[in-house]
């Protein structure tokens, strides 16, 4: 299998690469913004990866790239969700103008099996355990539009061109390689100044959580299994979730300052476009054999690991 992964030498990208290299060569296309080459490793210097440092805007250059795959992996956005408050047009260009292009760039090279990386930022602020099917109250950031504009794009090419795609929704995600996300900048901000900590929000915000690894396992095990929709949703989470506020203490005593004191913020959201509290209905991920083994507590334990052995050097 020859897999292109647009976004590969990202966090999640990465992660997935480390899984493909087992089933043949596979070119990332990443435009480093974020990524990184060690990420890569060892696959990249035992050429078992191929990396091309080009934009997903480039629609010339990702098409020609993409020539002579057999599958294609579009991890590629905006890497957080906030920035778009800043930058009005990011999520436009990274999130649905690069999902336009790596589509028509895979109708072009006659590539029929496309992946898509998608959210539950898709469910907009629905406080119950979303399933698959229960869209409609629509995105409240423009990160969730772009993703909800990406996954419509994919079933309009499913469709109108014959492609066969599968999307993952995914809960929070955390682990080793992280780019970004709140352990990453709770961890930063302590070592910035150790005396305290401050959280975005009144630290009751709640999102379900799941470990890199078994977020790359479960992108593979729904393109391996899932067949007939057009295209093949499900979400990628744990059935709980985990709070801002015990993220945040977690890591105060994962961390080599362990008096820091915790500053929360105010209201519920941590900023305009948050989800407060966003649940993830995983029964039909389960139903077709995929279970998650870590809960959303354990999966940021873990992570708090980690990310404070890659941050502070501790372990
Ligand atoms: N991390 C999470 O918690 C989470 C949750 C839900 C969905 N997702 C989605 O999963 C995917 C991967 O996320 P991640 O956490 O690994 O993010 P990441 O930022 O670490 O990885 C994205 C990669 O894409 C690259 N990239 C960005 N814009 C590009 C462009 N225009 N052209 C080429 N390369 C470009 C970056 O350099 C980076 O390597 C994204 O689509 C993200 O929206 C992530």
């Amino acid at each position: 299998m020859r897999s292109f992964v647009i976004g590969g030498a990202g966090f999640i990208g990465s992660h997935l690469v480390d899984l493909l290299v087992e089933r043949g060569p596979v070119t990332v296309y990443d435009n480093m913004t974020v990524g990184k080459k060690e990420f890569l490793g060892a696959n990249l210097t035992a050429g078992r990866v191929t990396l091309i440092e080009k934009d997903a805007l480039d629609l010339d250059a990702l098409g020609a790239a993409m020539k002579g795959h057999d599958v294609v992996f579009h991890l590629a956005a905006n890497p957080e969700a906030r920035w778009g408050l800043e930058r009005t047009r990011l999520d436009l260009e990274q999130g649905t103008i690069a999902t336009y292009n790596a589509l028509e760039s895979a109708r072009l090279a006659g590539i029929t099996k496309f992946v898509f990386a998608s959210s539950g930022t898709v469910y907009g602020n629905l406080a119950t355990a979303c399933k698959e099917g229960d869209l409609g109250h629509l995105p409240i950031s423009l990160y969730g539009a772009s993703k909800f504009a990406g996954e419509s794009l994919l079933s309009a090419y499913c469709e109108c061109f014959g492609l066969e795609g599968w999307i993952t929704r995914f809960g929070n995600v955390v682990g080793k390689r992280g780019t970004h996300g709140a352990i990453l900048d709770f961890c930063k901000k302590l070592k910035a100044h150790p005396e305290y900590l401050d959280v975005l929000g009144d630290g009751r915000q709640a999102k379900p959580y799941l470990h890199v690894t078994e977020c790359a396992k479960g992108i593979l095990y729904v393109f391996d299994n899932a067949k007939g929709e057009k295209p093949n949703v499900y979400n990628l989470a744990p059935e709980g979730y985990t709070s801002v506020k015990k993220i945040a203490e977690w890591v105060v005593a994962g961390s080599p300052y362990k008096t820091a004191r915790v500053e929360f913020g105010a209201g519920a959201q941590g900023w305009p476009g948050d989800v407060p509290l966003s649940l993830l209905d995983s029964g039909k991920l389960n139903a077709l054999g995929y279970r998650l083994q870590r809960s959303s507590d354990e999966a940021v334990q873990q992570a708090i690991r980690e990310v404070a052995a890659e941050v502070f050097g501790v372990t």
